[in-house]
């Protein structure tokens, strides 16, 4: 149903994906791990974390925003990739390990992470750090999953479309399940400093969810410059930005030829891939594992 790029062996995983705990993560090696778990937080450090595909890249784009106090300039002074390190990952192009910029930056630091909140370094929590989670509706983030493997050497290839759905609802993919990643931070929020936000409601409503993320951060912008941030972190604005929309990024690691980073933006393009069977199959599995928790999620807005 879909045109099918395959990648050759050689380009297929630019990464190691490490399995930790049943999950798979893209940590380089054991040692990388072992350092991932022994990250030294820092009391007013801000973590991102979302599963991979949730509008991570907007959201820090958002915040980077928030913290310039919606200085345009001072947001383009690096790439998406060079403004904020991920914990656990390093694009493959990077001379120095994220991890080691991390420990070398000054504070106050904003780091992203796609760790599923049980293996998160402990002393993030210890040193009660504030979280910023964002979800997105499966159904979307599968589907733009697929794409971002296709375009980029670092996953391994999807194969076709059906093999990636099996996979994904299986949690045979980069940070596992989907379902475990947002039910375990949801957990994860009535303990710590966690604000739990939707990809669905920031699209709806990004004034009301920047409010939310100012009040959360303990700061006040005025009405103008929240419209600014609005404005320039738009879909449209954000795609032609290329210190945004990860052009940046070697073509050998992101070929936008195939995909581009910034594809659709929108809520409900899974309706453009998922077959009817394939979304009753899905539904029904979702139920299952989704039972019992009070987390909710709109496929469409
Ligand atoms: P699509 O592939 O559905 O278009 P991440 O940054 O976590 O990898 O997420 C990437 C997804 O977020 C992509 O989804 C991308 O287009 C979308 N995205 C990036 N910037 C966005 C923005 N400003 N508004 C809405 N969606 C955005």
């Amino acid at each position: 149903m879909m045109a099918q790029t395959e990648k050759t062996e050689e380009e297929s995983t630019l990464i190691n994906l490490l399995e930790i705990d049943g999950v798979m993560l893209p940590v380089i090696s054991k040692e990388i791990w072992a350092r991932v778990c022994n990250f030294q937080a820092r009391p007013d450090d801000l973590i991102l974390a979302t599963y991979p595909k949730s509008g991570t890249t907007w959201t820090q784009e958002i915040l980077d925003m928030i913290h310039n106090d919606g200085d345009v300039a001072k947001c383009q002074r690096a790439t998406s990739t060079e403004r904020h390190p991920f914990i656990e990952l390093t694009f493959t192009h990077k001379e120095k390990l994220d991890l080691d910029w991390a420990n070398e930056m000054p504070s106050p630091r904003m780091l992203k992470t796609h760790l599923p909140s049980h293996l998160m370094p402990p002393n993030i929590w210890k040193q009660n750090c504030k979280v910023i989670y964002v979800a997105r509706n499966p159904k979307d983030c599968m589907v733009s999953s697929y794409y971002f493997h296709k375009m980029t050497s670092m996953l391994p290839d999807p194969k076709s479309w059906e093999d990636f759905f099996e996979k994904f609802m299986a949690g045979k993919v980069v940070c596992g399940s989907w379902y475990d990643h947002v039910k375990g931070w949801w957990a994860a929020k009535d303990k710590y400093q966690i604000l739990y936000l939707f990809y669905e409601d920031m699209k709806r409503n990004p004034k009301r969810e920047i409010h939310k993320m100012l009040e959360f951060l303990g700061k006040t912008l005025s009405e103008d410059v929240i419209d600014k941030i609005i404005y320039h972190t738009s879909f449209d604005v954000m795609k032609e930005n290329p210190m945004a929309n990860q052009t940046g990024v070697p073509t050998h690691i992101f070929d936008h030829s195939i995909s581009h980073f910034m594809r659709k933006g929108m809520p409900g393009d899974w309706k453009n891939h998922f077959t009817v069977a394939m979304n009753e199959t899905f539904d029904k599995h979702y139920k299952k594992k989704m039972e019992g928790t009070t987390l909710t999620f709109c496929t469409e807005i």
